[in-house]
């Protein structure tokens, strides 16, 4: 008897796999929420420290409950000589996505944690943004600098990275930036992130999945591609290059998601970043804001009507050459702000695990028989 094939939902499109406190995506008006919180609230009005203890903890925390978590994150900035020994090693070999997966994993080899350790999770929320930094730094100057205890988790993030002090104004800039990327529901990096953890493996080893899924142009990927194609389309009939893009089945990065169907929230504030700092930028920074703004039109009026909008990664790329960012570090800093949302939601899932393991509709033959090699007719 044939079975009767049952529905599939290519991409998981619409799939419920779990109840979730922690992320709403309302994809029909284009709003976010963190716990409750609305994101344009904590973006204006928090810090990546406050929202990282939202996530981990389901609540906004007192004046000395945020003390005692900035203090876990600072004593665990410093990343282990070995790391940055590899760090080097692989910085003119490799790319700084790939650099991180490997650093990411070494550090959690090197602790030989178990599945679950609360403090871990600062751990790893604080040691991603070192890491990302340390890419950043040693691949440019090829230094690497030390973590500054009296520095704000942000801060020493641009400071590590930098080498020097960042102005007041990078610190707003980046830490709106990481409160806005801090957390999405079950998207893909954090869906593999989950699916790791179901498996009773460690935190470090779930956050490396979720790492290498983000770095996809699909997903995270999408920023520094978005921006590398803002280059492209310079001086050129934007019109035509969304016309020829589309035509030949490519897509115009920086716009559409699984669940707006609206304007993505985050791009709004970003966009509200570019266009705040247009006065100081520089014509490389002008130029770009000219040509997104643009596309932005051309797109509204092409495929607005099918839901494709600007999602968060449209308007980041800008922002982050307005601090003097380079492409290749786009999405690790993504990952580095993503940290808490990865851990909030395998916290969540162990709460109740139970092993992730979907079912494919097979559809090939059975009951074959095996032929020795030498008695095979060749195809
Ligand atoms: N450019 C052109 N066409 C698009 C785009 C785009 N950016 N996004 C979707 N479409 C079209 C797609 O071609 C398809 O058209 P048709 O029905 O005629 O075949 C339709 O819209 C549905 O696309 P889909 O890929 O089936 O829908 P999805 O929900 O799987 O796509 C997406 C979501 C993010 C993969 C897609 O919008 C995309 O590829 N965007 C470009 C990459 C990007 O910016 N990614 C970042 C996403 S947000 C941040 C994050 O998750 O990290």
């Amino acid at each position: 008897m044939t079975e009767s094939k049952p529905e599939i939902r290519s991409g998981l499109d619409g799939v419920y796999f779990m109840e979730s406190a922690i992320c709403k995506v309302d994809g029909a008006n284009g709003r976010l929420y963190y716990y409750g919180y609305p994101i344009d609230e904590l973006a204006a009005e928090s810090n990546f420290e406050e929202v990282s203890y939202l996530l981990m903890n389901g609540r906004l925390p007192n004046l000395s409950e945020l003390s005692s978590f900035r203090e876990r994150m600072r004593a665990a900035r410093a990343i282990p000589g070995e790391v940055i020994d590899v760090i080097t090693e692989l910085s003119e070999r490799s790319t700084p996505m790939h650099i991180l997966s490997t650093a990411v994993d070494m550090i959690g080899s090197l602790k030989r944690e178990g599945p679950d350790r609360k403090s871990t999770y600062i751990e790893i929320i604080s040691e991603l943004s070192s890491v990302v930094a340390a890419i950043g730094s040693i691949s440019a100057t090829g230094r690497y600098t030390r973590p500054e205890d009296s520095l704000g988790h942000i801060e020493n993030f641009l400071y590590m990275l930098k080498g020097e002090r960042p102005n007041k104004e990078s610190v707003e800039i980046m830490e709106r930036m990481f409160i806005l990327h801090a957390e999405h529901s079950s998207n893909a990096s954090t869906f593999s992130a989950i699916v790791t953890a179901s498996t009773l493996s460690d935190i470090y080893s779930s956050t490396v999945s979720a790492i290498n899924t983000l770095k996809g142009p699909l997903h995270g990927g999408a920023d520094e591609m978005a921006l590398r194609m803002l280059n492209d389309m310079r001086g050129k009939d934007i019109a035509r290059y969304v016309d020829n893009t589309i035509a030949l089945g490519g897509r115009i990065m920086g716009f559409g998601h699984r669940v707006y169907k609206s304007y993505d929230p985050r791009a709004t504030i970003i966009k509200g970043i570019l266009e705040s700092v247009q006065p100081k930028a520089s014509a490389e920074v002008r130029e770009l804001t000219k040509t997104v703004l643009s596309l932005e039109a051309v797109m509204r009026d092409k495929v607005s009507s099918k839901g494709i909008w600007p999602n968060v990664d449209l308007f980041t790329g800008p922002v982050y050459r307005y601090l003097d960012i380079l492409p290749e570090l786009f999405t690790p800093i993504f990952a580095a702000s993503r940290a808490p949302g990865w851990c909030s939601h395998i916290q969540e899932y162990w709460k109740s695990n139970k092993l992730l393991r979907p079912t494919v509709f097979y559809t090939g033959e059975v009951g074959k028989r095996y032929v020795p090699i030498e008695k095979r007719q060749g195809e």
